[in-house]
């Protein structure tokens, strides 16, 4: 009895010591961002969105990786490394694949990575073709509007999700 509950605490400290893996996973053009139609897409770099996220989970024992990529197939294969690579989470902004990609798709739904679809622009507010989403359904949530800032509330709400705090 007493050995069970000393393994426990141990499982419990070892799984409260273990740092969380953030995957931020960017689709094409996001490369542009400071450049490209500052008035959808805001004037921060991919680089400072990144940055910002890094500098919000220092102290929160959260690892962030990122990737951005303008080729559907590295996209995938990125998802697909999640299988094996302790990937606890994913901010997911499939920029234009959001409204396209049914493989970028069906790769989340297999490696069932639990991840958050974030939209730098209000894409309700814009064209029609944007209106939908080939992730929305498998998403925890979406994040759209909130320009830059909308990593950042996706990164807090994920490590919620995953029963862990910045703050
Ligand atoms: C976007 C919205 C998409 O419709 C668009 O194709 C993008 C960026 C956004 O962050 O607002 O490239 O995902």
């Amino acid at each position: 009895m007493i050995r069970i509950a000393a393994n426990f605490v141990e499982r419990a400290a070892t799984l409260a010591s273990k740092p969380l893996n953030i995957l931020v996973l960017n689709g094409p053009n996001l490369n542009l961002l400071g450049v490209r139609e500052p008035d959808h897409y805001g004037s921060q770099t991919l680089d400072s969105i990144v940055s910002r996220l890094a500098q919000v989970s220092t102290g929160a024992n959260v690892i962030v990786d990122h990737m951005q990529s303008n080729v559907e197939s590295e996209l995938i294969q990125r998802v697909h490394a999640c299988l094996d690579d302790g990937t606890d989470g994913i901010i997911l902004n499939p920029a234009a694949f959001t409204h396209t990609s049914v493989a970028l798709r069906d790769a989340l739904a297999a490696v069932r990575t639990p991840f958050i679809e974030v939209h730098l622009s209000n894409v309700y507010a814009r064209e029609s073709f944007r209106h939908h989403s080939y992730f929305s359904d498998l998403a925890i949530g979406v994040i759209s509007g909130l320009g830059a800032y909308g990593y950042e509330a996706a990164l807090n709400a994920l490590l919620r999700e995953l029963g862990q705090s910045t703050s």
